[in-house]
């Protein structure tokens, strides 16, 4: 092509696989993924979880091993979900010093805690009977106040098991402050929380509530997660809220229907923003590579990069592991 003038040529930096990852704006880290995992209590072998190809509901030994694949790999944190053996209507597992949870802190952290963040999703429905975030009123809606006070308690107990950080998911109005009090009040004030500010109620979520045995035996949870068609305001007024409570890091969840929340969410704060790529965006991917029909590896990458690209400093990730190891 001849031109009487310059002509624009944004091709000449994508000419070759050494160009373009030198001017790559978007690279993924193995530190900033963390890697969601669960321990069932009373198993003697892991149970795949049928709708999530590749994950299991661990046993302790499997999740240790699992912990260990992680550090060596440099993923830069581990949260554990704890699917107790017995359920009650007040979750009464999730703060026992020997409940499944506690139990899989202390052993994952005593094995990989100097090389890996290991974290603690809080929240009741793991542990309930009914399936519920939080305790019940007796006409079944979740009470808010009542759940704050196990939320609290439960946090102390997964601080006390060796929990770095703690991320309460429940959605309670109030759920930062109250445990932020009581981790201060009990002595573990150098313990960050990791707030689930931004949490809709999001049929993304169907894979996890098999994987965590946590759905709802009744009703759904839209009274307390955001709504999708809601204002990204009302994101922001919740991420502002945790952080006026005591946050020290917020989270968007899910990630990859939300990528503007996250970029919102990134330009309002001055705190490390974690995006959660959930259960739902893990199956969709792998149940279409299953199929023949996407690359599979190619995909997972370019969510990453997305969910990085809109703002996310740390990416919850089932794939965190297998990411971290190539690249
Ligand atoms: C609540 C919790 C949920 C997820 C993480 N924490 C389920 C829910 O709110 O219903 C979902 C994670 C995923 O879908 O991967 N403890």
């Amino acid at each position: 092509m001849s031109a009487q003038y310059p002509v624009a040529r944004p091709r000449r930096l994508r000419r070759s696989p050494a160009l373009r990852r030198m001017v790559a704006g978007t690279r993924l880290h193995a530190a900033d993924l963390i890697l969601p995992a669960f321990v069932k209590e009373g198993i003697t072998e892991p149970h795949p979880v049928a709708s999530m190809p590749g994950v299991f509901q661990h046993t302790r030994d499997s999740l240790r091993k699992a912990a260990h694949e992680a550090a060596e790999a440099g993923v830069g944190g581990i949260i554990l979900f704890g699917i107790p053996a017995v359920k009650d209507a007040r979750g009464s597992a999730a703060d026992d010093p020997d409940g499944i949870l506690q139990v899989a802190l202390r052993e994952v952290n005593a094995e990989v805690g100097d090389a890996v963040v290991v974290m603690a999703d809080t929240c009741l429905d793991e542990f309930t009977d009914h399936g519920h975030c939080g305790i019940l009123t007796p006409s079944g809606d979740v009470d808010n106040d009542a759940t704050l006070e196990r939320y609290a308690s439960i946090a102390v107990a997964q601080a006390a098991a060796g929990a770095q950080v703690v991320a309460p998911s429940g959605m309670m109005d109030g759920q930062v402050g109250a445990i932020r009090s009581a981790l201060d009040g009990a002595g573990y004030g150098n313990i960050p929380i990791l707030a689930y500010s931004v949490k809709y109620a999001s049929a993304f979520f169907g894979p996890f509530r098999e994987a965590a045995e946590c759905a709802p035996q009744f009703g759904d949870r839209s009274t307390h997660q955001q709504d999708p068609a809601g204002l990204v305001e009302e994101a922001l007024r919740e991420v502002r809220l945790d952080l006026a409570e005591g946050a020290d890091a917020v989270m968007v969840k899910p990630a990859l229907a939300y990528l503007d929340v996250i970029t919102r969410v990134r330009d309002e704060v001055d705190v490390p923003v974690a995006a959660y790529q959930v259960s739902g965006e893990y199956a969709m991917i792998e149940a279409a590579a299953a199929n023949g029909w996407v690359d599979r590896d190619r995909m997972i990458n370019e969510s990453l990069v997305a969910i990085k690209r809109a703002g996310a400093d740390l990416i919850l990730t089932y794939w965190a592991t297998e990411v971290a190891r190539r690249i």
